[in-house]
């Protein structure tokens, strides 16, 4: 019954999507456990390039597809996937199930995300602005609507007209948005629950059944460790538990049906929206990491603020989260540089060095990176197919990485491609697949 979570290591845009596709080759099941639309994951094959938002990034592969008690969903970005991908020839009817316990992003989530966010002026969190964090804060209140909610339609017209009364309250006194209007609210998610509906399934069961069946089910996390709500970067995180503990709740499985941990993380950092990053690039090369890894979010387009690969941050992430194993992604994007600082320590502000994540925020905020400058290889990994075909100072690399977390890194991105990509270990091992 083999169960693998592939969980960001860092910030968020790790390359997970991209790894999720290349394992559900070898999987049968996709799960996404938390967050919703504010996640963008890009997948390229050949010509053709895929940005999914809601979906698991199984979809891609022709897999069944499962979208978690533990997510958030916007309808009209649900449906608008749905609409793509069956245009581009993919199926998603019998294959798409979303859970019923799953909580509805509202159009007033979205609405008060952007206002909360532009009164907060300087102090904004730089949300992506698609209504995640006031869905689970409704979640959270138990004042929410739930995917379920939308099979009935009595059910739902009475839940919008009572939570409306307090949002366009919230809307209009607070923030002096304009109010939103009953009718024209339950009507587009009447007509959204329409289709909506076959959709909708038990999908806890379908997880069971598929782990009884000793199918291949991977749980793919969205954003990342350090914008967990609990063990991120507080307040500058996501809404949600993004952690590998939190894949079997936020799907319904027995957390000891999980046998595999794989981290996702660049061989560098970025990081979208606000917050503290202490490897953040100072000088003209975080403006080259940008251009060279094509670092502008996936949604929102935003520039991704660049770093050099953190070692503190990302020992944290294996505890935190049990990796046992590492996918490295754009290992190819430091063919630019000629000499690659790694962060292996921080300095904190009395002085000492620690190797370990700072407990205490106000030590995060003041911690400076403290370096080890490892020689560049300047040139390009098109041609690499195995790890021996990588030249010494990558190949050096990736084993200073695995040193440092004592993690074996088990894929190398070395392109956006499904097929650019260093497996040592084989494809199918890491998944347990038969
Ligand atoms: P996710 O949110 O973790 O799925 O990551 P995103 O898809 O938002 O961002 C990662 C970006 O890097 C996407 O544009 C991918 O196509 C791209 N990418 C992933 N792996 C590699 C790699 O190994 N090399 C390069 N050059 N690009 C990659
Ligand atoms: P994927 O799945 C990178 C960041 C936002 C902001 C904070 C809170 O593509 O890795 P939210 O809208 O969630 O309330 O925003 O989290 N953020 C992401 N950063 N990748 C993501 O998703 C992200 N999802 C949210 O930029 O700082
Ligand atoms: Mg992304």
């Amino acid at each position: 019954m083999p169960a693998t979570v592939i969980v960001g290591a860092q910030w968020g845009d790790e390359g997970k999507g991209k790894i999720v596709d290349l394992l559900a080759q070898h999987s049968d099941l996709v799960c996404r456990y938390q967050g919703g639309p504010n996640a963008g994951h890009t997948i390229v094959v050949g010509d053709e390039t895929y940005k999914i938002r809601q979906i698991p990034s199984g979809v891609v592969t022709g897999k069944t597809c499962i979208i978690g008690a533990g997510c958030v969903i916007d309808p009209t970005v649900f449906l608008a996937e749905v609409d793509e991908l069956e245009a581009r020839g993919f199926p998603t009817a019998g294959r798409v199930h979303v859970s019923g316990n799953a909580h509805v992003i509202m159009p007033w989530h979205v609405a008060i995300d952007q206002a909360s966010e532009r009164r907060l002026g300087k102090l904004q969190i730089g949300t992506t602005r698609r209504g995640i964090g006031p869905a689970y804060a409704d979640k959270a209140l138990r004042i929410g609507i739930r995917v379920q909610d939308l099979l009935d339609p009595k059910i739902l017209r009475q839940k919008i007209e009572v939570a409306l009364i307090e949002k366009n309250l919230w809307l209009e006194k607070v923030y002096g948005e304009p109010p939103l209007e009953l009718g024209e609210v339950a009507g587009r998610l009447e007509e959204h629950a329409q289709r909506i509906r076959p959709y909708v399934s038990d999908t806890s069961l379908l997880v069971d059944q598929a782990l009884r069946a000793g199918q291949s089910v991977l749980l793919e996390g969205g954003q990342g460790t350090l914008l967990d709500l609990d063990h991120g970067t507080y307040p500058f995180v996501t809404s949600s538990s993004t952690i590998a503990a939190n894949a079997a709740a936020g799907v319904g499985m027995g957390p000891n049906k999980i046998d595999r941990v794989m981290g996702v993380a660049k061989a560098y950092v970025t990081r979208v929206g606000e917050g503290p990053f202490p490897s953040e690039i100072e000088g003209p090369d975080q403006e080259r990491m940008r251009e060279f890894g094509h670092e502008y979010g996936t949604v929102t387009g935003r520039n991704r603020r660049c770093g050099w690969l953190d070692l503190v941050a990302l020992r944290y992430a294996v505890r935190v989260n049990g990796i046992d194993r590492l996918a490295l992604t754009k290992l190819d994007v430091l063919s630019h540089f000629a000499e690659i600082p790694v962060c292996t320590r921080y300095r904190l502000p009395d002085g000492m060095e620690t190797e370990d994540f700072p407990a205490h925020q106000s030590d995060f905020h003041a911690a400076r990176p403290v370096y080890e400058t490892l020689p560049g290889w300047e040139e390009p990994l098109d041609a690499c197919v195995t790890v021996e075909d990588l030249p010494d100072e990558a190949r050096r690399y990736v084993e200073f990485v695995e040193r440092e977390l004592e993690v074996e890194v088990t894929l190398i991105g070395t392109g956006a491609d499904r097929d650019s990509v260093l497996a040592p270990y084989g494809l199918t091992a890491l998944t347990g697949a038969a």
